[in-house]
C-alpha cells in the first residue's frame, strides 16, 4: 500500500521533472539576452523555497505518527526474544508466541550480515531488520493473527542463504 503510493508519487515527480527539462531545452533557443534570462529564472526562487519548506514540514508532521517511536513510548513491557543469525541458520530462544503479545526481537549475527524477516501465511512480509555482527538491532512486532509464520534471510550470505528458514508459531490470545 505505502509502496504503491511511493511508486506513484515517484512517477508523477519524474514526469514533472521531464516536462520542466523539455520546456527548458525548448525555450533556450529563443532567448538571446543572458541577463534577462537569468532574471526570469531566479524570480520564482523565493516562492519555490518557501513552498518546499512548507511541504517538508507538512509531510514530516503527517508521517511522524505511525513511526515505531510512538509505539515504544507506550511502555508496554515487551517479551524479549534473542535472535542469533549464522551461516546458515537462525538460533532463537523462543519460537512460540501469543496473539497481542508485544515482542522485542534482539537480532545479532555470528558471522556476516543477514536479514531477519517475518512472513505471514501468504508470504507477505510483516517486519524485517538487518542481522549484523557486533551490533544488536531491535525489531518490535505484535502478531494479530494466530498461525505459522516464516523467518527468511533477506541478505545474500553465501551458498546456503536460501535455506535460512525457520518457523514461528503464534497461538490465540490466552485469556
Ligand atoms: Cu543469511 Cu542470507
Amino acid at each position: 500500500m505505502t509502496q504503491d503510493v511511493a511508486w506513484y508519487v515517484t512517477l508523477i515527480l519524474i514526469g514533472l521533472l521531464s516536462v520542466i527539462f523539455i520546456t527548458a531545452i525548448g525555450s533556450t533557443a529563443s532567448t538571446t539576452n543572458a541577463a534577462e534570462l537569468a532574471k526570469r529564472a531566479y524570480a520564482p526562487r523565493g516562492k519555490i523555497f518557501w513552498g518546499l519548506l512548507l511541504a517538508g514540514v507538512i509531510i514530516t508532521v503527517a508521517t511522524l505518527t505511525p513511526w515505531p517511536h510512538s509505539a515504544s513510548a507506550t511502555h508496554t513491557p515487551a517479551r524479549v526474544v534473542d535472535v542469533m543469525a549464522a551461516q546458515w541458520r537462525w538460533e532463537m530462544n523462543e519460537q512460540q508466541f501469543s496473539v497481542g503479545e508485544p515482542l522485542e526481537f534482539r537480532v545479532q549475527s555470528k558471522d556476516v550480515n543477514h536479514g531477519f524477516a517475518i512472513y505471514d501465511q501468504d508470504m507477505t512480509i510483516l517486519a524485517q531488520i538487518q542481522a549484523m555482527p557486533g551490533y544488536t538491532n531491535v525489531l518490535r512486532h505484535t502478531f494479530n493473527t494466530p498461525g505459522q509464520y516464516k523467518i527468511l534471510c533477506m541478505e545474500f550470505c553465501g551458498v546456503a542463504h536460501h535455506s535460512m528458514i525457520t518457523t514461528l508459531t503464534v497461538l490465540p490470545a490466552n485469556n
